[in-house]
């Protein structure tokens, strides 16, 4: 048997016998494959499970989401993070209606073209929902082959990354009926056996074809990305109530930090912050600067601080929006602010 049907067939065997089958997404359906590739795409499975759920219920098929408002898509999305996902969700649903008639296409490059899904993703819907002979290469799959065949290329560099599509391509199976099992089974294998660290070699089926395991290099393997530089960035955030006790939320720009998502104002400084103030009539004496925390993202360690008052501004405010504290959860909130406010409602309310 060829070294690449060894492959495939091994881990169609283990996929069938010891992957997973019951994740919620595993249908036929593309609407809730695309969905479920889209959350999965920077999110843990456990994360996922408990948001697709609640985002199918809302928006069942792909008409719903494209006319859903943007505002409700973001805000079944809050929590998540990278929240240009959410909003390009909407954006494809609307151009598989538009385009497509309301039907997914079947292939991996037309599927490309909806907004947020890359080649990989693509890849991954038109295998599981429409049987095509097409392979991913996400991070696990990289892991995967790199140990497998001892490969110790940079992943980010692009003529590695190239070489490994084609090797990834190789290796799929020639029966389309066994590709969704096949590709499961690639991401089932690097989710669960073979991690990034302490690898359950025994449990793998090429643990006797695997080259970094013969090589003694799984823990080498593969080769460590360079660390992204964090950065650390201060903000502030003004928490002002009205008469009604509700809060003043701004609407975020689409760019950046929590794009899309509502928060209470919010400044890269104090003087930014006080100037706004004195536009809602406040009086900068009058603000109490509240304990600084901090909040990781993935390229950035946000350190807030909020400034609290007892002052209710005389001024109508035109581009934002008062909510009451029942009615936060019903708004896309950044998760640190939701947490900040529930865990800040007895002193504030
Ligand atoms: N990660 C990305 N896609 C996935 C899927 N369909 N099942 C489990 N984990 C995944």
């Amino acid at each position: 048997m060829s070294q690449s049907a060894t492959f495939s067939n091994r881990l169609i065997q283990w996929q069938r016998q010891h992957g997973r089958h019951h994740l919620p997404w595993q249908v036929k359906d593309p609407y809730a494959v695309w969905l479920s590739e889209i959350m999965l795409q920077q999110t843990q499975v456990a994360t996922v499970l408990d948001y697709y759920p609640r985002f199918l219920n809302r928006f069942p098929d792909v008409e719903s989401l494209a006319n859903a408002a943007e505002d409700e898509v973001l805000s079944l999305w809050a929590g998540l993070g990278y929240y240009s996902r959410a909003r390009n969700l909407r954006k494809a649903a609307k151009q598989v209606v538009a385009q497509f008639s309301g039907e997914f296409p079947q292939t991996r490059l037309e599927l490309e073209t909806l907004c947020g899904v890359g080649r990989s993703t693509a890849a991954a819907i038109s295998a599981f929902a429409f049987n095509q002979r097409e392979t991913i290469l996400d991070g696990n799959v990289k892991r995967v082959l790199c140990r497998v065949y001892a490969l110790d290329g940079n992943p980010q560099d692009k003529k590695f990354e190239k070489q490994l599509w084609q090797l990834a391509e190789s290796l799929l199976p020639s029966e389309s009926g066994d590709i969704p099992a096949y590709i499961q089974g690639l991401m089932d294998l690097g989710a669960t056996v073979c991690k990034r660290t302490k690898p359950l070699c025994h449990e793998c089926p090429m643990n006797d074809i695997c080259e970094a395991k013969k090589q003694n290099r799984i823990a080498e393997l593969p080769r460590k990305k360079t660390a992204v530089e964090v950065h650390t960035l201060p903000l502030y955030w003004l928490i002002v109530r009205n008469q009604a006790k509700q809060i003043l939320l701004h609407k975020r720009p689409a760019k950046g930090i929590w794009g899309g998502l509502y928060c209470v104002p919010c400044f890269e400084n104090l003087a930014d912050l006080q100037q706004y103030a004195q536009v809602l009539n406040l009086d900068s004496d009058g603000l109490n600067e509240e304990a600084t925390f901090t909040h990781h993202l993935t390229h950035r360690l946000l350190m807030i601080t909020p400034f609290t008052t007892d002052e209710r501004p005389s001024e109508n405010v035109s581009d934002g929006l008062w909510v009451a504290q029942e009615d936060l959860a019903d708004y896309g909130l950044p998760k640190p602010l939701l947490n900040y406010l529930n865990q800040a409602q007895k002193s504030l309310f």
